[in-house]
């Protein structure tokens, strides 16, 4: 496999990653999301958030690409929790690897370098929510030593999403080897 390399996003990478996001997420989802969520979750839509988001960062916001031969082929992001079911830890989000260089260890490779940025803003862990029904990421958390601390409803207003949340209590040696 050609080497991954990781960097932090800026701005100028919101296109390459609103591509990504739509694409791995009509994949994960398309027996999960209601249409309307199909439909509205478009690379116009993303774009803009991740233009919003990349320009405006958010408290302990890392926004992290992993490239290979220059072409993004996965994304992860981490920063303070947005619900107070992560019980204080940071909160892991868009976690997002492209279908044709899955299990290839770069999911891994992003989760790891994530919890060093939760790690050094001292946060006690890491959580994240997973929708209910995706089993293949809620597996790959738990093989990595997650497990599981309650549910949540997404108060979206495009999808309502049932979750489930998944967290480590501690961030050295995460994750874990499977
Ligand atoms: C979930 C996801 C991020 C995992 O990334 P990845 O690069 O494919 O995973 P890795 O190769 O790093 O896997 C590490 C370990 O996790 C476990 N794992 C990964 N995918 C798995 C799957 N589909 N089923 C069961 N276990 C899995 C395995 O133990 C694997 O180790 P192994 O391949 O040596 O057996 C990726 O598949 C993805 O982008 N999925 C779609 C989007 C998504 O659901 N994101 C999460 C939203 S909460």
């Amino acid at each position: 496999m050609a080497e991954i390399a990781l960097r932090s996003a800026d701005v100028a990478d919101a296109a390459a990653i609103a591509r990504l996001h739509v694409a791995v997420w009509r994949q994960t989802y398309r027996d999960l999301a209601p249409r309307e969520a199909f439909t509205a979750l478009d690379e116009r839509y993303r774009l803009e958030k991740w233009r919003e988001k990349l320009s405006r960062p958010q408290a302990d916001q890392l926004v992290l690409l992993a490239e290979q031969e220059n072409r993004l082929v996965g994304m992860g992001a981490a920063g303070a929790p947005s619900d107070d079911a992560f019980g204080g830890r940071g909160e892991i989000k868009f976690l997002y690897v492209d279908q044709a260089v899955k299990r290839q260890g770069i999911g891994r490779h992003l989760l790891r370098h994530l919890a060093m940025h939760l790690a050094e803003r001292r946060y006690p862990g890491a959580a994240l929510s997973v929708v209910e029904g995706n089993r293949a990421a809620a597996a790959f958390y738990q093989a990595l030593g997650a497990r599981v601390i309650g549910r949540q409803v997404d108060p979206g207003p495009i999808w309502r999403s049932h979750n489930i949340i998944m967290a480590w209590d501690a961030l050295d040696g995460l994750p874990r080897q499977p």
